[in-house]
C-alpha cells in the first residue's frame, strides 16, 4: 500500500513486550479493565467523557456544551473561557508548584538555567506587556524564529496570555520559507534571536530574518533575543529592530491572562502537503489545551518528580504539545537542549542524561538509528539509570531501532510507546499506554481515549485485518485542526473529500488481528525525511525555480538513517549541461529557497521524465529507479527516458 520510500525492515521481530511489573506498579492507568471502560465511553459518550477531564483545568467560565460536530466542523468547550499560559503557570502555582522548574535547560556550549514556574510566569507577563506595549492585540499573528531556548516558550506563552496566535518556524528554515508564512499569516511582528549555536557555529537567525522582510516587507517590528553577542554580528534597523532586553527592563510583570474564547486560535503552524506551498494549521485554545494534557499525562504517565525529555525541536508539533503545553500544564519540568546530539561528540545526549537525570525520553527513529550507527559503547559507558519510560515519534519505527532502544537505552526495563499522530492532530492519537499495553516492535499499537481510527479502502469500507489500507478518523478529537489558515476549502479538500464522513490522514497503515495498528508511511506525495515533513512539491517548485532547470520530478527513496531520503530528476533547459558544479548549485538553492532539511540526497539529471500518455510524471517507476542505488558522482550519464516515454506505458503513478 505505501508509496513512500521509507525503509522496511530486515528484522522479523514477533515477540511482544508486556509492561515491565515495576513499572506497572506505579502507572497511572495499570488495569486494562479500566481502559477498556475509558475507552468506550470516550467513543460512545465523547461529552460526557471530555466533560469530566475538563473539570481539573482553570476556566474563567465553564463551557455550555462540549461538542458541537458538524462535519467537517468542530467546536470543543463551547461558550467556555479560559487561557492556556494560565493552565500552564497560574494554575501550577496555585496547586504548590511556584518554586519547582518549569525548564531545565542546557545550551549547546554547557550553559545550563533553571526556571521555577514562578520566574517563567514573571518572564512571560513582562514578555506579554512587551508585546502590548508594541501594539500587538488579540488575534494577532506573531511570528516567532528562535533557537531552543527558554526565551522560545516564554515567547509563546506570551503570546497566549494575550490571546495573539503564534506561527513558530523551525530555526532550520529559510529566509524565502520564512517570507512565505509571513504573508500567508499576514503577520507584523517577529520574535528572533542574534543567533544560535549548532555543532559549534553561530547560525545568523537574525540575518536570516532580515533577509526575508527584503522579501516581504510588512512586518514592522523585528524583536531579537541576545544569545550570541558580538560573534553574531547583527544589524539593528532603527525604528524597526528592538533588543529584548531592552524592552523587558522596563516591563511590568503583572499581566492579568486574557479571557480566551475555547475556540479562540491559540496557534498556526506550518506543514507540508502534497500539493502547493505548506498550509497553515489552525489550532484553538480549549480543546488543544485539554487533550495535551490529558495525553501527556496518560502516555508519558507523569507524576511531580519527572523530568521529561522531549528532544524535539519546538518548531514542530511535537515540540509545541510535549515540550510546552503539554508537559506545564502537568506541573512537571521540561529539559530543553539549544543543539545537536552530535556535538562535541555522539556522547552528548547520554552525558546529559546521566547529569540532569530525565526520567522520560521522545525522540525519533532517525536519532535512534543514527546512534545505533555510532555503536552501543557510547551508550553503556553512561548512567542512564534515571529514565522510566522511552517513547518515539515522527515516523514507523523499524523493528532493528525498537529494539535497540529497548535494549541499550532502556536497558530492557522501559515501556516504549510508539506515538503516532500529526501536527494536524495536535496530539498522539494512536499509542501504547505504558502501563498497560503489550508492545510490538514496529507498531503503534491502538488508539488514544477518543479516538476512532479505522483502516479503509478508496471507497470508505473498512478492510480486512492485516490488509493494507488508508488510516482514517472517525470521529473528532478535542486536538483536531479546526482548518487550513485562510483556505477552509483547502482544508475540506485535503481531509475531507477522500473518504465521505472521516478525517483522512494521508497515512497508509494495517490492523492486525489484536486490533493493534501497524503504520505503513504516507499514501500522498509527502516524504518524511528524519521525521520531517516535505512536499515532494515543494521541492520540485524550488528546483524549477533555478534558470537551468525545465522540469522537476522529486520522490522519496529508501535512506538508512534518514528513514526517507530525496531523489530529484531534472531535466535542463536548452544551453545548460549537467556537471558536478550543477549538481552543487541545485544543492544551494534547494537549501536557499527552503531550508537544509530539504537538500536532495541525490540529484539525476535526465533528457526527459517519463511519463504516461495523459502527460502524468511516472513516479512509481521514478521511486524504484532511485531506490536502485546512489548516482552521487556520476553526473555524465543523463537517463534516457525517452524509451520509456516512447513505449507509453499507460501506467499511473
Ligand atoms: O506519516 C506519519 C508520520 O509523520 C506524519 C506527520 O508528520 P508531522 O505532521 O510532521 O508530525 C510529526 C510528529 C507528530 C504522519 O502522517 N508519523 C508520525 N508519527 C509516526 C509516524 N509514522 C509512523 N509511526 C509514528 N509513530
Amino acid at each position: 500500500m505505501t508509496q513512500s520510500g521509507a525503509i522496511t525492515s530486515k528484522m522479523a521481530e514477533n515477540r511482544t513486550f508486556p509492561p515491565p511489573a515495576k513499572f506497572v506498579e506505579q502507572a497511572n492507568i495499570k488495569s486494562l479493565d479500566e481502559y477498556r471502560r475509558m475507552y468506550e465511553q470516550s467513543i460512545r459518550q465523547p461529552e460526557e467523557f471530555w466533560g469530566k477531564i475538563a473539570e481539573g483545568f482553570h476556566w474563567f467560565k465553564k463551557w455550555d456544551k462540549v461538542r458541537d460536530w458538524k462535519e467537517p466542523d468542530v467546536k470543543w468547550f463551547v461558550g467556555a473561557k479560559t487561557n492556556v499560559s494560565y493552565n500552564c503557570l497560574d494554575l501550577q502555582i496555585e496547586k504548590g508548584r511556584g518554586n519547582h522548574p518549569a525548564i531545565l535547560f542546557e545550551g549547546e556550549p554547557g550553559d545550563v538555567r533553571k526556571i521555577t514556574f514562578k520566574e517563567l510566569r514573571t518572564e512571560v507577563c513582562k514578555f506579554a506587556n512587551v508585546l502590548k506595549k508594541l501594539g500587538v492585540k488579540k488575534g494577532d499573528r506573531v511570528t516567532i524564529y528562535m533557537p531552543m531556548i527558554p526565551e522560545l516558550p516564554i515567547a509563546m506563552l506570551a503570546c497566549a496570555r494575550i490571546g495573539a496566535p503564534h506561527s513558530i518556524i523551525f530555526g532550520g528554515f529559510s529566509a524565502t520559507a520564512i517570507s512565505d508564512r509571513v504573508g500567508d499569516a499576514d503577520s507584523h511582528i517577529i520574535i528572533t534571536c542574534d543567533g544560535g549555536w549548532r555543532r559549534g557555529k553561530v547560525v545568523p537567525l537574525k540575518a536570516t530574518v532580515d533577509e526575508a522582510l527584503e522579501i516581504d516587507r510588512r512586518v514592522k517590528q523585528v524583536v531579537v533575543f541576545k544569545r550570541i553577542g558580538e560573534q553574531a554580528k547583527v544589524t539593528m534597523k532603527a525604528g524597526r529592530d528592538f533588543w529584548w532586553h531592552d524592552l523587558m527592563k522596563e516591563a511590568s510583570a503583572d499581566c492579568p491572562a486574557e479571557q480566551c474564547d475555547a475556540e479562540d486560535p491559540l496557534f498556526l503552524l506550518y506543514t507540508s502537503g502534497s500539493t502547493g506551498k505548506p498550509k497553515g494549521i489552525k489550532h484553538t485554545t480549549a480543546g488543544y489545551m485539554v487533550y495535551t494534557a490529558f495525553t501527556s499525562k496518560m502516555i508519558f504517565d507523569l507524576k511531580p518528580n519527572d523530568l521529561m525529555w522531549c528532544t524535539a525541536d519546538i518548531g514542530w508539533v511535537t515540540g509545541h504539545s510535549y515540550v510546552v503545553y503539554g508537559i506545564l500544564q502537568n506541573g512537571v519540568t521540561s529539559l530543553i537542549y539549544e543543539g545537536s546530539p552530535d556535538f562535541p561528540n555522539w556522547e552528548r545526549f547520554w552525558t546529559m542524561i546521566e547529569k540532569h537525570k530525565p526520567t522520560v525520553f521522545y525522540t525519533a527513529p532517525t536519532a535512534i538509528r543514527a546512534f545505533m550507527k555510532q555503536g552501543r559503547q557510547l551508550v553503556d559507558k553512561h548512567d542512564l539509570s534515571s529514565l522510566r519510560l522511552l517513547g518515539s515519534v515522527g515516523e514507523p519505527i523499524n523493528p532493528e531501532a525498537w529494539m535497540w532502544y529497548h535494549e541499550v537505552v532502556g536497558r530492557k526495563s522501559c515501556p516504549i510507546v510508539d506515538t503516532w499522530w500529526q501536527t494536524e492532530t495536535g496530539g498522539i492519537l494512536i499509542t501504547p499506554l505504558p502501563g498497560i499495553t503489550d508492545t510490538k516492535p514496529g507498531s503503534a499499537t491502538r488508539p488514544f481515549f477518543g479516538v476512532e481510527p479505522d483502516v479503509v479502502d478508496r471507497s470508505g469500507k473498512t478492510v480486512n485485518v492485516n490488509e493494507g489500507g488508508l488510516l482514517v478518523i472517525r470521529q473528532p478529537w478535542p486536538a483536531m485542526l479546526r482548518t487550513v489558515w485562510g483556505d477552509h476549502d483547502r482544508f475540506k479538500r485535503t481531509y475531507w473529500s477522500d473518504i465521505k464522513g472521516c478525517y483522512f490522514t494521508g497515512d497508509g497503515a494495517r490492523r492486525d488481528a489484536d486490533g493493534y495498528y501497524w503504520l505503513m508511511g504516507r499514501v500522498d506525495d509527502v516524504l518524511n525525511v528524519s521525521g520531517h515533513r516535505l512536499g515532494t512539491a515543494e521541492v520540485e517548485s524550488a528546483l524549477v525555480a533555478h534558470e537551468a532547470v525545465a522540469e522537476a520530478a522529486v520522490v522519496g527513496m529508501p535512506h538508512e538513517i534518514k528513514g526517507e531520503g530525496i531523489a530529484a530528476f531534472v531535466t535542463l533547459r536548452k544551453g545548460f549541461t549537467a556537471s558536478d558544479e550543477l549538481k552543487k548549485a541545485l544543492d544551494a538553492h534547494v537549501v536557499k529557497e527552503i531550508g537544509a532539511i530539504a537538500r536532495p540526497d541525490q540529484i539525476r539529471f535526465s533528457e526527459a521524465l517519463p511519463k504516461t500518455r495523459s502527460g502524468k510524471i511516472m513516479r512509481r517507476l521514478l521511486r524504484e529507479i532511485a531506490a536502485g542505488g546512489d548516482v552521487k558522482g556520476d553526473t555524465t550519464t543523463l537517463e534516457d527516458f525517452n524509451v520509456i516515454n516512447k513505449l507509453r506505458q499507460d501506467d499511473e503513478s
